[in-house]
């Protein structure tokens, strides 16, 4: 066990936490919008900025992918961590003017959101999507194009790669601002502008999962077709 003092009060943590984990656990507010708990830390919107003390200095870093030390000391709710915070949300209110997750983000932390409509849906880069499609399903359909060392000078994005998809629908749940799309219309399910056919539940005739998707975990598994043809509430 590690012994840690968040905010002044003492607080035990495990070798291996970042100090965003021991915040959760303790009932430390910390505003996220690039991280999940059964993700790789990303560091990509600085919202969970702390303040931690080395070397006898209090130094801002990113909560997510920080880990605990031995009598570590960090700051959650100093002046200096919330005009921190709010400068990342002010960078990307301005990105994404109309984004609502952004919005709605960037007003909870006291950034006067410019007027306008919150009906946008944009990528904001976040990356939930890329490391949901390869650590969780494990497919790789999902890829950072222009970003890190040796970049070029566009913009980053995100490549949809249509042939590895099985059309899981996994990145359009984790998506926090809707810019994934996914929408399901008879026995087809659309996403990424890929239309899949879906499979449908032998027992209560529901479309429970694409062919792609049930095939991939097939080969993956080992388990025939045939076994996989009764959705999850029906098994
Ligand atoms: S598509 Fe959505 S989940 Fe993927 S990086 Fe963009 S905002 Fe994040
Ligand atoms: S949650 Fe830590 S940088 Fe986004």
């Amino acid at each position: 066990m590690l012994n840690v003092t968040i905010d002044g009060k003492k607080l035990e943590a495990k070798d291996g936490e970042t100090i965003l984990q021991v915040c959760q656990a303790n009932h430390v507010r910390i505003p996220t919008l690039c991280f999940h708990k059964d993700l790789t830390p990303f560091g990509a919107c600085r919202l969970c900025v702390v303040e931690v003390k080395t070397d006898g200095k209090w130094q801002l870093a990113s909560s997510c992918d920080t880990l605990v030390r031995n009598k570590m000391e960090v700051r959650t709710n100093t002046d200096r961590v919330k005009e921190s915070r709010k400068l990342a949300a002010e960078l990307l209110c301005y990105k994404y003017p109309s984004t609502k997750a952004v919005r709605d983000m960037a007003e909870s932390l006291g950034v006067e959101v410019p007027e306008g409509k919150a009906d946008g849906s944009d990528c904001i880069l976040c990356g939930l999507c890329t490391r949901t499609c390869h650590e969780i399903v494990g497919v790789d359909a999902l890829k950072f194009l222009d970003r890190g060392l040796g970049r070029s000078v566009s913009e980053p994005r995100i490549e949809y790669i249509a042939d590895a998809c099985i059309g899981c629908g996994s990145c359009a749940y984790v998506c926090p601002t809707g810019f994934v799309k996914m929408e399901a219309s008879g026995d087809r399910r659309v996403i990424w502008d890929k239309s899949f056919k879906m499979t449908a539940c032998d027992k209560c005739g529901r479309y429970f999962a694409p062919e792609e998707q049930l095939k991939w975990i097939s080969r993956k598994t080992g388990v025939p077709m045939s076994k996989l043809t009764v959705c999850t509430s029906c098994r």
